[in-house]
């Protein structure tokens, strides 16, 4: 049976980990076999998780760390803190307020929330609903008239960055949805765009061939750049090679990401990947990260090497499923307390001490 939604915060729930576990509690199969799953045999699903799990952190416990505090400034922007709100698409699935309570728990936390192509609220519901900072998330549709219009929208509506989603050009195959029959209830659909181009959200991929010429390349992602004011941010690197073709057009962002296992199984977990592509950047673009994250532990090892800021996904779905913006808000909290526990343990004063000197 499906449990009731909390509209408080019972003791045992005190972790992100708690969060999955009520969360599940509340979801109907439909929500679980969407949310709760991986691509395929789910191996980066999980290796997103268990990798921070081998890396080991070291203390310095008798540094001054007055005046310590977890602020980050992006593109002239300042952050309160550096766990952002990843794209999530429907967020519907779990609470009828969907991205409207999201927004409203990034109001009240002060992070920045980045608003999924699939929203199933308006943009302009969700830029009504908090003054903390928005970021608009592109899925590049073959008209592309249809991306201009929306990041026209966006602009407009006072977004403060664009990001391109360019690791999931097509589903990836997930059996758990398709084991499931997952379907979209009536009332949820990607709200902002008509004409959607379903390859990206369906396993149905009957005329492959024809579906590879409508792909978006770099030529949209110079295009689109050429087109839009705000900062653009590349979401979904996992090579060196991309991250190197992103400086050498401009990006002012990249997000190193494996889409939470959710596109090609097989991948190595995103804080796997990291390094490597920090290695190359060497700081000359801020790198955003996500995959895994659960931990302020899992934060602080993520910056320490090289992430500027980190994003969650899924825990944004649990905490919603749980207790609405509540949960969402009460999520964002338990993240960031964490974080600046992690942070007096190394003894980093700032988000710019935290680097490799922190690891075991
Ligand atoms: C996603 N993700 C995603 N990414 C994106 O760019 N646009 C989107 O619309 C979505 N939609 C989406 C739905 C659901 C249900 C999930 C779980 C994920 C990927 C997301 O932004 C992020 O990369 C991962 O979720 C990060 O991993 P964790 O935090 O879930 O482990
Ligand atoms: C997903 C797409 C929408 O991961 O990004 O479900």
């Amino acid at each position: 049976m499906i449990k009731e939604k909390l509209d408080y915060i019972p003791n045992d729930l005190v972790s992100l980990e708690d969060y999955e576990r009520y969360a599940k509690e509340r979801m109907d199969f439909n929500s679980l076999a969407y949310i709760c799953s991986g691509a395929a045999d789910e191996i980066t699903y999980k290796r997103n998780n268990e990798a921070f799990k081998n890396i080991f952190l070291e203390t310095k416990t008798l540094e001054d760390l007055s005046g310590a505090n977890t602020k980050i400034e992006l593109f002239g922007q300042s952050y309160e803190s550096p766990i952002f709100l990843a794209p999530v698409a429907y967020q519907k699935l779990v609470d009828v307020n969907g991205e409207i309570a999201t927004a409203q728990a990034s109001n009240a936390m002060n992070t920045c929330m980045c608003v999924s192509s699939f929203s199933s609220c308006t943009l302009e519901d969700i830029s009504n609903t908090t003054s903390s900072p928005l970021w608009f998330q592109l899925y590049i549709q073959p008209d592309m008239n249809v991306n201009i219009e929306l990041i026209k929208k966006a602009e407009k509506l006072g977004f403060k960055a664009l990001v391109i989603t360019i690791d999931a050009p097509i589903s990836g195959i997930r059996n758990a949805e398709q084991r499931a029959g997952f379907y979209f209830p009536n009332g949820i659909s990607a709200i902002n765009i008509e004409n959607i181009n379903s390859i990206q959200t369906s396993n149905n991929f009957e005329n492959i061939l024809d579906i590879v010429k409508t792909l978006p390349t770099w030529k949209d992602i110079e295009f689109i750049k050429k087109n839009t004011n705000l900062p653009v941010i590349l979401k979904g690197i996992t090579s060196v090679d991309y991250a190197k073709k992103a400086l050498s057009l401009g990006i002012d962002a990249i997000i190193v990401s494996n889409h939470g296992g959710r596109t090609i199984d097989t991948l190595p977990a995103s804080i796997e990947i990291l390094p490597k592509i920090a290695n190359e950047i060497k700081g000359k673009i801020p790198i955003l990260f996500d995959g895994g994250i659960k931990r302020g532990t899992d934060v602080i090892k993520a910056i320490s090497l090289g992430a500027s800021a980190v994003m969650i996904g899924r825990p944004i779905m649990y905490g919603l499923a749980t207790a609405g913006a509540l949960g969402v808000a009460h999520t964002l909290k338990i993240l960031k307390e964490e974080l600046e526990v992690s942070m007096i343990f190394t003894g980093c004063k700032t988000l710019k001490d935290i680097n490799k000197n922190i690891l075991f």
